[in-house]
């Protein structure tokens, strides 16, 4: 993975500005990707993609979605907050998330959102109250937590996690208490970041053929199926990216073998993960019993998926350079050993001063780390659309929010 010859220029002009790490979000390269998404999609519109903004929750992100006909899933009454500012329109939205109280739900019919997602037994007779009282019927997906044979994933895989409730709480529904609920279909996702379409079309296939039972024991039609997320993106040389016509034509087969009459899915990592970078500086430079260390600026105080899943982000010299590589564990700067973006490869020739440019950074980047820790800088959010290098986001000195 390297930086396109056209940005480079652009982030030295935004290394000039700033001088604080920041996240550089390619918003041309995001469009022609949902453009290219959107007219594969074309050939099947009863297989619909949303966006998961939880990936990626940046205004700009948000009106790229929106101009390319993307509807979006929100988690929260935050995102909620940012998707509508963003002129979406509730129509085009979905809400999903295991922590939906009745003031929540309320607020969601208040908006008009147009699905909920439920993740349990309460939310669906809270929801069937909060209906009675507007006078609604609101449409709806049950979320299900299926039993898989094994494994484990960020999503939880077979781990027992808060998404959803099992098959047999739902067939225990009373629903006599969800009568003004319009149940279309249902909501099954416990795999992430997967690049294997084999791995994920057996998945699925499993997720399609239980659901139909389900659906079919609780005299459910079987409109939607909804699969979330899951399709991975390479952080690797080896790896390899997902093709989506393939993701298609496996959606398709399985909507036609089960008799699903739509799919659907909100996808995050793969719809916007490759679209942004994160550069941060070399501040020193060290060899500890034998082994070569760089600290930088930012760490897992900007990028914590690193220390989450044990999965370095791909990172590159923004500087070109001739030396050889060698490998380096990479630290930010916390005052904890958690603090580790891994051990990778750069110029031997890497110094001080230096600026790295992580990639695959535009999912669960920003949002996702935990950047109050030790009081550095909160990173700075660059964009550059239609050609033209833009900062919504200077970088924010612990001044700026600690009390
Ligand atoms: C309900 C739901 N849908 C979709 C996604 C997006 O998943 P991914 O980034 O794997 O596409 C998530 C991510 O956590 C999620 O919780």
């Amino acid at each position: 993975m390297q930086i396109l010859e056209g940005h480079r220029h652009s982030l030295e002009k935004a290394i000039k500005r700033l001088d604080s790490s920041f996240f550089y979000y390619d918003l041309d390269g995001l469009k022609d990707h949902l453009i290219d998404l959107s007219s594969i999609m074309r050939e099947d519109p009863d297989i619909l993609l949303w966006y998961a903004c939880k990936a990626n929750p940046m205004s700009a992100v948000l009106k790229v979605f929106r101009n390319c006909g993307f509807g979006i899933d929100v988690a929260s009454k935050g995102e909620i907050d940012q998707v509508l500012r963003a002129g979406i329109n509730p129509k085009n939205m979905l809400s999903t998330g295991p922590s939906k109280s009745r003031k929540y739900l309320r607020e969601i019919l208040e908006e008009e959102i147009e699905i909920v997602v439920l993740e349990s037994l309460n939310q669906a007779y809270w929801l069937d109250d909060i209906a009675k009282s507007f006078n609604k019927k609101p449409k709806v997906l049950l979320r299900v937590q299926m039993e898989w044979e094994d494994g484990v994933s960020v999503l939880g895989g077979n781990e027992i996690t808060p998404f959803g409730e099992d098959e047999a709480t739902w067939l225990s529904m009373d629903r006599s208490q969800t009568t003004n609920l319009d149940i279309l279909g249902l909501h099954v996702f416990q795999w992430g970041n997967i690049l294997e379409t084999d791995r994920l079309e057996k998945i699925w296939r499993k997720i399609a053929e239980d659901s139909l039972t389900l659906c079919q024991k609780m005299g459910i039609e079987p409109q939607v199926l909804d699969l979330g997320g899951g399709i991975g993106i390479p952080y690797s040389n080896e790896e390899s990216a997902v093709d989506f016509k393939d993701i298609l034509t496996i959606l398709k087969k399985i909507k036609n073998d089960f008799g699903w009459q739509k799919i659907w899915m909100e996808l995050g990592r793969y719809a916007v993960g490759p679209y942004g970078h994160y550069l941060t500086q070399v501040i020193d430079k060290k060899t500890v019993r034998g082994k070569d260390l760089l600290i930088l600026d930012g760490g897992v105080n900007h990028i914590v998926r690193p220390a989450i899943t044990g999965q370095p982000f791909p990172v590159e010299l923004l500087r070109k350079s001739q030396a050889e590589t060698q490998k380096f564990q990479i630290h930010g700067p916390l005052c904890t050993a958690l603090d580790n973006l891994g051990t990778l490869d750069l110029p031997k020739d890497t110094a001080p001063g230096d600026w790295l440019c992580f990639h695959q950074c535009g999912a669960y980047g920003f949002t996702e780390a935990m950047p109050f820790f030790l009081c550095h800088n909160l990173p700075a959010e660059v964009i550059m659309y239609e050609g033209n290098l833009m900062i919504p986001r200077t970088p924010r000195k612990a001044e700026d929010w600690l009390v």
